[in-house]
């Protein structure tokens, strides 16, 4: 039997997609975590695995950290995968967007995100994994979502220092960065106001299976950045090659 799997932001989205994937392996358990209770306990119902254990748990909170903390530090698990994937974003300018939801983006997708890990780490061993859900929005800024971007640049930059890290216990770390991909991210970035992509973008959404699949198979071939899609691979290219400020003009203009 392989460790246990940990799985934040599991109640929708990328991360129920990543759970529906490993209830066909062999984990020990697989720790479900977000604050909808009702959301984990369906997935779990629905998937019939007892080895699903729901967390409900704020990340953004220090009582949702402690939470995790202490189950971790009681039953000393072998973590074998971690994958952080809870993630916010907020389509807006900085100037339109509330204190706490620039706070809030921060928080969860840098601060819990690095700590979390941080608390995982003396339970992982020789041929555990780590996967991050970053985004090709961490690539260059995005005017109009300018924290978001910014948020995932930091879990690449973070992503790729802490796999050197890890590398001499043998622990890998694969940075994911999708771009579009057809979940209720889009709608919650938008206050409800757009549930589906727009502009070129729209052009080029992801389906969450197939993400969370082909991400979990990176993983195991310890692939220390995975960009999804073609699209991504030549924004990727892009972002290296091209100045910035027109690739920001050129996405303002498309959005
Ligand atoms: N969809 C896209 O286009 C796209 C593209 C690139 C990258 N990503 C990244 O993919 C990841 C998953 O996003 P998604 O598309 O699957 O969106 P989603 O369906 O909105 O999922 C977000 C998940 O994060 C959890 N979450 C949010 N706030 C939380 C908090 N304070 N504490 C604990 N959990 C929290 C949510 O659960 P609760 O609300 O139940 O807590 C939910 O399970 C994110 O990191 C996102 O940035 C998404």
């Amino acid at each position: 039997m392989k460790g246990i799997a940990i799985v934040t932001g599991a109640s929708s989205g990328i991360g129920e997609a990543f759970i529906k994937e490993l209830s066909g392996s062999d984990h020990e358990q697989i720790w479900i975590i977000a604050r909808r209770k009702d959301r984990l306990s369906t997935l779990k119902s629905l998937l019939g695995d007892d080895r699903i254990i729901p967390v409900v748990a704020d990340l953004t909170a220090d009582e949702g950290i402690c939470l995790i903390k202490d189950k971790l530090e009681r039953e000393k698990p072998d973590v074998a995968l971690l994958i952080n994937c809870a993630g916010m974003g907020i389509r807006r300018d900085v100037a339109d967007t509330s204190a706490d939801l620039l706070a809030g983006t921060v928080n969860l997708n840098c601060t819990s995100l690095s700590i979390l890990t941080g608390l995982c780490l003396p339970y992982m061993h020789e041929g555990s994994g780590i996967i991050n859900i970053a985004s090709s929005a961490g690539f260059l800024p995005q005017p109009g979502f300018a924290a978001y971007a910014a948020s995932k640049a930091y879990v690449i930059s973070f992503s790729r220092a802490l796999g050197v890290e890890l590398s001499s216990r043998k622990i890998s770390v694969t940075c994911v960065t999708p771009g579009p991909v057809a979940t209720e991210f889009q709608s919650k970035a938008t206050g409800g106001e757009k549930t589906d992509f727009t502009g070129f973008r729209k052009l080029v959404v992801a389906s969450p299976d197939k993400l969370a699949a082909a991400s979990l198979r990176a993983a195991q071939r310890r692939r220390r950045l995975y960009v999804y899609g073609f699209s991504q691979k030549l924004l990727h290219v892009a972002a290296k090659i091209v100045p910035h400020y027109w690739i920001m003009k050129i996405e303002r203009f498309g959005k």
